[in-house]
């Protein structure tokens, strides 16, 4: 244990450490999860900021952003390397279990606990209709409306191995006709007017500095 670290803060490294590796471990497998996990973490605080959160929230946001796909990691590899636009249903299963694999890899990491529902209701919908669990609208946590509306936008204006990446005004028209089903409306127009103010995020490659600085600070203020 290094001299001038508490107990505490060493656990927390550690913790941070494990949390880079499983990142490092998702992104060898599907590079395209890694970096879009950071472009969500980056729309997902803006939205967060605009709402008003506070700076704690906004960083967790940030963290469940960054990690809401880490379930992934445990899926099989039929489905990283799957070129058609629909999966069969057996895949299909097996994808709708990573938000309950990705919060339980981070649920028993304390100072991460006002993230894990993040990750897990990150494909609530506001009808009722998504998974894991079907909660209807009241019942999905904010931050997790946050990043599934930042996961929806960034995943349409991307390429991916089965298909192109949308024009923006294309993101936005699937948005708003998912407000009918999935999203927030509120959230969605505030989004979007956010977009509108300061553009896309251009930068495609995962942001090593960025998931550092979150999760450190988060592990700075829960060793307190
Ligand atoms: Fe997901």
């Amino acid at each position: 244990m290094r001299q001038h670290l508490t107990s505490r803060e060493w656990l927390c490294e550690q913790h941070i450490k494990t949390l880079g590796e499983i990142s490092l471990a998702l992104g060898e497998k599907d590079p395209y999860t890694q970096a879009h996990g950071h472009r969500v973490a980056l729309y997902a605080m803006r939205l967060a900021r605009q709402l008003g959160f506070s700076p704690d929230k906004i960083r967790n946001v940030g963290i469940g952003g960054l990690f809401h796909d880490v379930g992934k990691l445990a899926l099989s590899d039929r489905i990283f390397t799957n070129r058609e636009t629909h999966l069969s249903t057996d895949l299909q299963q097996e994808v709708r279990c990573h938000p309950l694999i990705g919060a339980a890899l981070l649920k028993h990491i304390d100072f991460l606990e006002p993230v894990v529902d993040f990750v897990l209701f990150h494909h609530e919908r506001e009808d009722g209709n998504g998974y894991p669990f079907g909660l209807k609208a009241g019942e999905i946590p904010p931050g997790a409306k946050v990043v599934s509306i930042a996961d929806c936008f960034d995943a349409v204006t991307t390429d991916r191995p089965y298909q192109k990446g949308q024009s923006i005004a294309s993101a936005y028209e699937i948005l708003r006709e998912g407000c009918r089903h999935y999203f927030c409306e509120a959230y969605v127009e505030i989004f979007i007017e956010d977009i509108q103010e300061n553009g896309i995020i251009q930068d495609t490659g995962p942001d090593l500095l960025l998931a550092d600085e979150l999760v450190r600070s988060a592990a700075g203020y829960y060793a307190m």
